[in-house]
């Protein structure tokens, strides 16, 4: 069965944090066991976006072989499991991608879904995400340099013995979805798995921490996320909104002033 699936892009910027935070987010509100880790360990992002920027371990000190994973699992949204990244550049230098691999091996034990958030680019701690992967989603927008770095993602991680499931499309013009699907198709070689639309509300829950299929399920993004992840799950998609546990003031308070971890 897959468990592991990696989003990449090529290009940074087209929504791979944004897609792998509300996809990790409906698993887990679907009731599946899903951890989100943070393999952008340059520009880490996952913390800031979900509150945990003050996390004192993080992907970092793993990687670093000073801490691990267990004592880097925060709780996210809906139930998720949070792995983040730290933002510090000293840490970024001392963390081995190459270990993403022992790290692996340990969550995959413990969950039904690991979605990792990959950076942009093809440097080492780009590559080891694509091939660790069981399947690798490509987040592409509609404008040709993405195209361009989406393609050549995709080429990297056959070449790296990876596999492609296929691609999210972000930030489409819903006008031009079934053109832009058709284009995609046949230019990157790969499934359309989902067509997210241009959605301002995206900015509006990250400003306010709360992933956008929390804060507005009825949106037009939510809707399309939330027909991506049925799909990963298995399950049938309903226009319905979900019935996402929120987490409880008294939980959120209590972790600002412990900083409490979740039970491994
Ligand atoms: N569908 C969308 N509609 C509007 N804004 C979006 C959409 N997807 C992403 N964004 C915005 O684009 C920016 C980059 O998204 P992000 O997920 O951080 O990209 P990446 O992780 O690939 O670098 C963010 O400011 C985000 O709010
Ligand atoms: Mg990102």
């Amino acid at each position: 069965m897959v468990k592991v699936y990696t989003i990449a892009s090529g290009k940074g910027g087209t929504g791979k944090t944004v897609v792998s935070v509300n996809l990790g987010t409906l698993l887990a509100s679907f009731g599946k066991e899903t951890y989100l880790m943070d393999a952008d360990i340059g520009m880490a992002n996952i913390g800031l976006v979900l509150g945990l920027q003050d996390a004192p371990v993080t992907l970092h000190e793993v990687l670093a072989g000073k801490a691990t994973i267990g004592d880097a699992i925060y709780e996210g949204p809906a139930g998720l499991k949070v792995i983040p990244s730290g933002i510090s550049l000293s840490g970024f230098q001392q963390a081995d991608p190459e270990r993403i691999r022992d790290v692996l091996s340990e969550i995959v034990r413990r969950c039904e879904f690991l979605l990792i958030d990959a950076p942009a680019g093809i440097s080492r701690d780009g590559i080891v995400p694509l091939a660790v992967a069981d399947e690798v989603i490509l987040v592409v927008n509609p404008e040709l340099s993405s195209i361009v770095d989406a393609l050549k993602t995709r080429i990297l991680t056959e070449v790296v013995g990876g596999h492609v499931r296929g691609a999210i499309i972000n930030r489409v013009d819903p006008e031009k979805a079934d053109v832009i699907t058709r284009k995609m198709e046949k230019v990157l070689g790969v499934k359309v798995l989902g067509i997210i639309p241009e959605d301002p509300n995206i900015r509006r829950s990250t400003s306010s921490k709360v992933p956008i299929v929390i804060k507005y399920p009825a949106s037009p993004a939510s809707k399309a996320i939330r027909r991506i992840a049925s799909d990963m799950a298995g399950i049938s998609y309903t226009e319905e909104e979900p019935v996402v546990a929120k987490e409880k003031f008294i939980d959120r308070f209590t972790k600002a002033l412990f900083k409490k971890k979740p039970k491994a």
